[in-house]
């Protein structure tokens, strides 16, 4: 596996696997990478020749400059984690690198933008479509890798690729968790051992609230998750929508013919955790 941290020194070594004909998986972190991110790269290594790996930690999606000083870093572990797995090249650049000037790029991703995360992080996901598209360009992959732990991303990524109208696959990757449910995310590490304990309530109330769609009405059940999660003193819900997944709106009703995904923000502590749960999905 190689590691590099300069532009010119990827594009050589890509474009030297390019001319033998394979195809790129790219799998972009932000690190401290844990078995979510490592499912993405083995998923890479099957459906594509070349697996690339960036890690670095965007400091324009950050709305929160505390957040980012917060962020783990420990790049030695991540490297000795993806040693043992499908990625073959390790792009970790400084943010200077990527950022020789200010990104003053302004993306509109219309109503996908203005819910959720986007509502609560303004800026979040501009920062993001920032940092995707210089690294969509540096690795110029055939399929890039990203979970649905981070669901909206995911939609907003995809409404990326199509307004540039970029050469580049989008693959959905299912959401890994830990043993008692919770989502894995770099976050997890930062909860003290009882946080992490009480975090668990989370997963464990979407579960709850999937089976609840007979007794009562949308809006009920959103009520019903959030005062379940709020009784626990750990816990405070940002929070919880249940929305159609392709225009990312509110549902009303469960008789609207879309799949309906129920996303999640939560404080614990000064942790914030994000979480999501497909309900009912259709036959389109
Ligand atoms: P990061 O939070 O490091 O996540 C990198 C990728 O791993 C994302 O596609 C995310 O959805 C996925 N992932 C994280 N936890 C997961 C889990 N438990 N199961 C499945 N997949 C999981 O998302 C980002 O970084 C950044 O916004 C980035 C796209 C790299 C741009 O800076």
């Amino acid at each position: 596996m190689q590691v590099v941290k300069w532009i010119s020194e990827l594009r050589t070594i890509l474009d030297s696997e390019k001319s033998e004909g394979k195809t790129i998986g790219f799998v972009p972190t932000m690190g401290a990478l844990h078995p979510g991110h490592i499912s993405l790269v083995e998923k890479a290594g099957q459906h594509t020749d070349f697996v690339v790996v960036s890690i670095f930690v965007n400091p324009t999606q950050f709305n929160d400059k505390e957040d980012l000083k917060r962020y783990p870093r420990d790049l030695n572990k991540d490297l000795t984690l993806l040693g043992s797995t499908a990625c073959q090249l390790v792009f970790a650049p400084e943010v200077e690198e990527v950022y020789p000037e200010p990104d003053t790029r302004r993306f509109n991703f219309g109503m996908l933008e203005t819910v959720m995360e986007g509502k609560h992080r303004p800026g979040h996901f501009n920062g993001v479509a920032q940092v995707v598209c210089k690294l969509f360009g540096m690795v110029q992959p055939d399929k890039a890798f990203f979970g649905l732990k981070d669901f909206q991303q995911l939609i907003i990524i995809k409404a990326l690729v199509k307004q540039l109208t970029l050469p580049v696959e989008i693959v959905p990757c299912e959401i890994v968790r830990e043993a008692d449910g919770l989502a894995m995310s770099s976050r997890n590490m930062l909860l003290d051992a009882d946080q992490r304990k009480n975090a668990v309530h989370i997963s464990q109330t979407l579960l709850e609230a999937r089976n609840k769609t007979r007794e009562m009405s949308v809006k009920e059940l959103c009520k019903w998750v959030i005062t379940r999660i709020d009784g626990n003193e750990y816990l405070k819900t940002e929070y919880f929508e249940i929305v159609d997944d392709e225009r990312l709106q509110p549902v009303k009703s469960w008789n609207e013919p879309v799949n309906k995904v129920g996303c999640i923000a939560v404080h614990c502590g000064k942790i914030r955790l994000i979480d999501n749960i497909v309900f009912n999905e259709i036959d389109k």
